[in-house]
Formats: C-alpha cells, sequence, structure tokens
C-alpha cells in the first residue's frame, strides 16, 4: 500500500469540499477527514466531524484528536449580507481549526486554501482579464486576502506550505447545494417549459455576449491534490478553470436543445423576484415527473444566477501558471454543462 497521506477536508458538504472528498476517497494513497457542520448528502469511507468552525471552543473539543493531518484542503465558506461582513466570519472558519491542529499534526506538509476570481475583484465591476495571479489585489476587505495572509504568516518557519486556488462557478455533483449554475439553468430551462415558455436568457444582453468560464468541480479536485504534493507549487497562488472560454450566447441554443426547447429571445427578468412564487410548481413538477423530492430554495438560489446572468464584464483568468507548473488538465465547458444536466436527468433530479 502507497504511503498514507491524511487529508483533513474543511466544508465537507459543499460543492468544492464534497466534490474532493469523493475524488480523494477513491484513491489507497488518501485517508479523509472531513468537516463542516451538517452531515454529508453522498457516500464515502471518509471519516466525518460535526464541527461548528465558527466556534473556537468547540472546535478544541472536537478537533483535539486531528494530529496525523498531513494535508489540508480549505474549502469552507459562510455568505453574508455584504462583502465586507464576510472577512471576519470566513477567516474564523480556517482560523478557528487550525490554530487547534498546527500545533498537534506534527507532519502537516500543505495547506490548500479555495479562493475565486473574486481574488481580482470580479464582483466588484470590469477588472482587468485575463486576470494573472500576479495581479496586484482590489481594495480589501476581501476575506480570501485575510485567510491567505493568514497563512502566509502562519508558516513562516515551519515545514508545512500553502497554496491558493482560484476557480470559477465551479460546477460539480451536489445536492443541497443551491448556488450551482448547473442547477440553477435546469430549474429555470424545467419551469420555463412546463409554462410553455422557450428558453429565454434572462440576464443582460452584454453578459450574454461577453466572455465566460467555468471550472468543473473534478478538475478543481484534482488540482488541489496536485497543487497540495507538488513541492513547486508551494506557497502559489493558481487560477484553476477548464480551459476555455465561452459566451453564453453560443451555449444557449445547445441547453435548449438539450431541454427540448425552443431558444428564446432574450428577456431580463428579475430572478429573485420572479422565480419567488414557482416553489408549488416545482412541487407539481416533482410528483408529475416522479422525480427524487428536492426542496425548491435548494435546487436554486436565485440571487446567485442573477449575479452570474448580469456580470456585463469579461470573466477570464489566464491559465498559464498552471500550465507552466505541470497541471495540464482541461475541460470543455459547453459539454461539461451538457453532461451534468444529462447526470440530474438520470438521477431523477429534474425531468
Ligand atoms: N462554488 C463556486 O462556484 C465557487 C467559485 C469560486 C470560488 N469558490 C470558493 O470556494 C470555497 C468553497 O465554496 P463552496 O461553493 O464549496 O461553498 P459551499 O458549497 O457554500 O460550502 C461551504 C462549506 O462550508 C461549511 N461551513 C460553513 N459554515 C460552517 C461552520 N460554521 N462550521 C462548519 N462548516 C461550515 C459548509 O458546511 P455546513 O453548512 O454543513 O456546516 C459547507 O460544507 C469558497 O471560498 C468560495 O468562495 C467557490
Amino acid at each position: 500500500m502507497p504511503d498514507q497521506k491524511v487529508a483533513l477536508v474543511i466544508g465537507a458538504t459543499g460543492i468544492v469540499g464534497g466534490n474532493t472528498i469523493r475524488h480523494l476517497d477513491a484513491k489507497d494513497d488518501w485517508q479523509v477527514v472531513g468537516l463542516s457542520r451538517r452531515r454529508p448528502y453522498y457516500e464515502s469511507t471518509a471519516t466525518f466531524i460535526s464541527v461548528d468552525l465558527g466556534d473556537a471552543a468547540e472546535c478544541r473539543t472536537k478537533l483535539a484528536g486531528l494530529d496525523r493531518v498531513t494535508h489540508v484542503f480549505f474549502a469552507g465558506y459562510t455568505e453574508r449580507p455584504s462583502w465586507a461582513e464576510q472577512d471576519a466570519p470566513n477567516l474564523a472558519l480556517l482560523v478557528n481549526p487550525m490554530e487547534v491542529i498546527e500545533p498537534i499534526a506534527t507532519g502537516l506538509e500543505h495547506v490548500c486554501s479555495l479562493q475565486g476570481t473574486k481574488a481580482y475583484g470580479s464582483h466588484l465591476g470590469a477588472f482587468k482579464s485575463p486576470a494573472k495571479e500576479s495581479d496586484p489585489r482590489h481594495m480589501p476587505p476581501n476575506f480570501y486576502y485575510s485567510q491567505q495572509d493568514y497563512l502566509i504568516e502562519k508558516s513562516k518557519g515551519k515545514n508545512w506550505s500553502w497554496s491558493c486556488m482560484r476557480p470559477h462557478a465551479v460546477c460539480g455533483h451536489a445536492v443541497g447545494i443551491p448556488m450551482n449554475l448547473v442547477s440553477c439553468i435546469a430549474v429555470y430551462a424545467t419551469i420555463s417549459k412546463e409554462l410553455g415558455l422557450p428558453l429565454r436568457f434572462p440576464g443582460s444582453p452584454i453578459t450574454y455576449r461577453s466572455m465566460y468560464m467555468a471550472t468543473e468541480a473534478g478538475l478543481l479536485a484534482r488540482a488541489m491534490e496536485w497543487a497540495a504534493t507538488t513541492p513547486s507549487c508551494a506557497d502559489q497562488a493558481f487560477n484553476v478553470v477548464n480551459g476555455d472560454y465561452v459566451r453564453f450566447e453560443h451555449m444557449w441554443p445547445k441547453f435548449a436543445e438539450f431541454f427540448g426547447m425552443e431558444p428564446g429571445p432574450l428577456q431580463r427578468i428579475d430572478l429573485p423576484l420572479m422565480m419567488a412564487d414557482k416553489a408549488p410548481l416545482w412541487d407539481e413538477i416533482v410528483r408529475k415527473y416522479d422525480l427524487v423530492p428536492n426542496a425548491y430554495e435548494d435546487m436554486a438560489h436565485w440571487p446567485f444566477a442573477q449575479y452570474i446572468f448580469n456580470n456585463e464584464w469579461d470573466m477570464m483568468s489566464d491559465v498559464t501558471k498552471c500550465r507552466e507548473f505541470g497541471f495540464l488538465d482541461f475541460v470543455d465547458t459547453e459539454q461539461m454543462f451538457l453532461n451534468q444536466f444529462a447526470e440530474l436527468r438520470a438521477n431523477r433530479i429534474i425531468p
């Protein structure tokens, strides 16, 4: 049996953390421990600890036995009403477990922490694109910066290194995670079809024609393992996206074809407002097509979809650095969407 590494995945029930656990779990050189408050929604041989990472005292009690951890994959995330308000609670999700584990896990080698394109200010407005890892930071606060600065300070003079991953629009297997572009589009299409509507792009015409990119969750998990175990990746940040760039304009007719619908003309609507009353219709669709019952609010987060469909600037991250350091994996983004819609259908989550 190969040398056993012990992965601690923080955020075990998230789209990133869950897919990371599923990836590592399939390999025989990793033992996996997952942390989150809820129990995971997927089958796994990993050990799970239910803990509120925002509570330092609870972390001290529940995480005191994690002295064999060799690699930490940090994919915890907590939402707050504003970006500025996210800083302290998100920093706590990293600091509270690290303050318990780092002193006792004497074999710790690496901490791989999740960031995203918001590290470049993609949420603030137009930003320099393609964005490079060496680009200067935007005006803080940004919880990614606080987390990265914590890791830089904490790792000084120690035997472990850190890395930061910068994906965009992570798409992958997820149940009960409504901030998932794949399920948002799938639910929007299913409801539109049931109402006899064409598949209209509900956002800005500028967004429809802008450059976009995404990160398949499996590709991200492979990149995280690579960064955590490749010595030259120590203390580096990496853009991790599929590697191609797309426009909704070109993908949308293919999506309509998948759902058996006409691609409609664009019509910008306020998704949180217009989709708010559709839960009874969703429940009716679940009954009518004998779907696995999933609550409407677990399937789609309309403010998230509204945000994605109305960013009127190119979303492009440069992937040269990853390639230079040796990660050559890629995914066809349009095909990724179609495959993941098909997976939702095969799992009877959509008709
Ligand atoms: N999803 C994307 O498209 C995307 C794109 C770019 C970057 N990112 C970045 O990737 C990282 C992970 O994002 P994600 O989308 O995977 O997040 P997510 O799906 O919302 O998952 C967040 C995870 O954090 C856990 N968590 C939150 N508060 C907790 C608490 N108090 N105690 C214990 N666990 C807690 C959640 O578990 P419980 O709720 O069960 O406790 C869940 O497992 C974030 O930094 C995000 O900014 C994500």
